[in-house]
């Protein structure tokens, strides 16, 4: 259970103008257990977060072993020679960015002597420089790779101490790092720093982990440590020191993990992406849980850390956010402005980032991640930050750095969401704001009886998901119908207009076809030219004051040959007719379409990629968490 876990004030942060990091992934062992299985299953569980190939560092006496290989994990599991046994090591996915996708270019690298070796997730901005210098010293360089500066630098430092020759080595490097470093006359030493990209170390019994992710490790020890940028870790098998820049020791708290194993397994699912899909009522009724005030009619938000005085004075709202998050950040922005009269606007954070924004003294902004670790929502934030703002967090995990770093929020506990393509975080982010609306509606002008209809109907959001759910096999069918066409239109107007970009970003993301969203107000301004008998769309009609506009949308694709598949409402038979495939979701009121009307887009997607034998849960080119710009 996550319910304990607030957010909390913003420790100081060491380098907030660190600029960008990598999705790359590290684990790190040292301990008696086997330490080539624990890295391997390590890099395993990060496989979601995006990866093109991988490698292992094991320290055996005195040696490193290094095996490396291009695709996936099976791939390096293959090439490691049966006998290939070590007492401690690194491991390392890399998503390349600096050199292509070759061997070489793969971590871990090394120094010229063989015995040092360094896994990175980030980007040395100096590189060019380091490696001139380096190379007039006689360092030769055998890969593409900005991080291969790392080893050769850190060894013109080594005398025989790792942590000191890796202090001396940091200041040098200018970029974002998270490093593991071992050295082969060290045995059982890995030292890691954190310089922008997360890195935690997992506290076993005997044993220790460093990774920069928790997954790699939940499978052994559910007690962890946040580093913060600036951070050093020094570990050995049964004892860890930390230290940061100014080389003082720092005394860190160390946090349980409340996870389950249970929950990064697919247990009888053939996909993540399925099994989360199905969550869904478990992970929304999560977020809900303990927060719903019904003797008051409104929201308990601890973790926020305003006082009713602070938030009476919020004027307006302000959503930074990417991809799913920012869709699930317009939706919240309307059900703010309708149900507590808030200005409220979500913005791109790649588009935000870098404008000079206003920001108004009494609003309030709010940084939606499911990660906490996207680098165009985190550096926004930090530049809002800077303009003296107050800004939440909306973020699953726990400890991440935009969790950490926000001024307080609201964790949306959905649980460890592997597959790259967002499907129960974005309903568990939905449910953060329909609470934080009731709360600030409750504060303005909410009449108790009103609140109370609220409250009873969000509390029966997860059975209207649960229903949304038993559509499966109809969706199924319908995805087959249409899987082969090249371009799908989404349509759909108010609240249903973000839940049109939600549709076909998921279509793109994982079954690769061409989908664009549209309000269906819209579609008569331009789009409705690329209507023709093949390119299907799909529209989300409410029952509300919109249905009528959009059933007259319809007619227009119609009269044009355009096939329509239409997601509904129950028992609206004129949608059942005017549309080629009908996919209906329960009647609710009509401000929870969100939550019912986006689980039918989830799925045609999920099915539409198997159909195409896609790879659903590791889509191309994309990556969980986007730590680069
Ligand atoms: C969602 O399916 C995508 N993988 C992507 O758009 C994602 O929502 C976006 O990158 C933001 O991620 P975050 O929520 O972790 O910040």
């Amino acid at each position: 259970m996550y319910e304990a876990t607030r957010f909390v004030a913003l420790p100081p942060v060491a380098n907030r103008n660190a600029k960008e990091s990598s999705m790359c992934g590290i684990i790190g062992y040292s301990g008696p257990r086997k330490t080539t299985a624990i890295l391997l299953e390590g890099l395993r569980r990060l496989e979601y977060r995006g990866y093109d190939s991988a490698g292992i560092a094991l320290g055996s006496g005195k040696s490193l072993r290094i095996v490396k290989t291009v695709g996936k994990i099976a791939a390096l599991k293959a090439a490691i020679p049966a006998d290939l046994e070590g007492n401690w090591g690194i491991g390392h996915t890399r998503w390349a960015t600096h050199g292509g996708v070759t061997q070489i270019n793969a971590h871990p690298h090394m120094d010229g002597s063989g015995k040092l070796a360094v896994v990175h997730n980030g980007i040395i901005e100096n590189h060019h420089a380091l490696r001139a210098m380096l190379e007039k010293k006689g360092c030769v360089f055998v890969s593409e790779t900005d991080t291969e500066v790392i080893p050769h630098l850190i060894a013109q430092y080594y005398k025989g101490d790792l942590l000191e020759a890796v202090k001396e080595a940091l200041p040098k490097l200018q970029g974002t790092y998270g490093i593991a470093c071992i050295h082969a006359d060290e045995p059982g030493r890995i030292v890691g720093a954190r310089n922008g990209s997360p890195l935690v170390v997992g506290v076993g019994s005997g044993e220790m982990f460093l990774a920069s992710d928790i997954t790699a490790m939940v499978a052994y020890t559910d007690k962890v440590i946040y580093l913060n940028d600036g951070e050093i870790v020094d570990l050995g098998v049964d004892h860890y020191s930390i230290s940061n820049r100014e080389e003082r020791k720092v005394d860190k708290k160390i946090d349980q993990i409340t996870w389950e194993l249970g929950s990064i397994e697919k247990g009888d699912y053939p996909c993540y992406m399925e099994k989360e899909i199905f969550e869904q009522p478990e992970s929304i009724e999560r977020a809900l849980s303990g927060r719903l005030d019904a003797e008051n009619a409104t929201a308990k938000l601890g973790g926020l850390n305003l006082d009713r005085r602070q938030l009476s004075a919020v004027g307006r709202v302000k959503v930074i956010a990417a991809g799913t998050s920012w869709h699930a950040g317009l939706i919240g922005c309307q059900l703010l402005e309708g149900l507590a009269r808030l200005p409220s606007q979500a913005e791109l954070a790649s588009e935000i980032r870098y404008r000079n924004a206003v920001v108004e003294k009494d609003s309030l902004w709010f940084t939606v991640s499911q990660s906490g670790e996207t680098a165009d929502s985190l550096y926004a934030m930090r530049e809002i930050q800077r303009k003296g703002a107050t800004v939440l967090g909306i973020c699953n995990v726990v400890g991440s750095t935009i969790a950490r770093e926000s001024d307080g929020g609201i964790y949306v506990h959905s649980g460890p969401e592997i597959a790259v393509a967002s499907t129960k975080a974005f309903t568990s982010q939905l449910a953060a704001f329909y609470l934080f609306s009731l709360l600030m509606a409750r504060m303005r002008h909410m009449a108790r009886e009103d609140g109370a209809a609220f409250l009873a109907q969000l509390q029966n959001v997860p059975s209207l998901v649960a229903a949304a759910l038993k559509q499966r096999d109809l969706i199924q069918a319908v995805a087959k119908k249409y899987c082969h066409a090249k371009d799908f239109l989404f349509l759909g107007r108010g609240m249903l207009y973000p839940i049109a970009l939600e549709g076909a970003l998921k279509l793109k993301e994982i079954s690769y076809i061409h989908a664009e969203g549209c309000s269906a107000g819209e579609m008569k301004h331009g789009p409705i030219a690329l209507i023709s008998g093949e390119v299907p769309s799909v529209f989300l009609i409410s029952d509300d004051y919109l249905r009528e506009k959009t059933l007259s949308n319809i007619r227009e694709i119609k009269a044009r040959g355009g096939p329509i598949i239409a997601v509904g409402v129950e028992g609206d038979e004129e949608a059942r007719r005017v549309a080629d495939d009908f996919i209906p979701v329960p009647h609710s009121d009509p401000r929870f379409y969100p939550f019912t009307m986006v689980v039918p887009l989830q799925l045609l997607a999920y099915f539409c990629a198997l159909e195409l034998g896609r790879d659903v849960d590791q889509p191309r080119n994309l990556a969980k968490s986007v730590t680069v710009e």
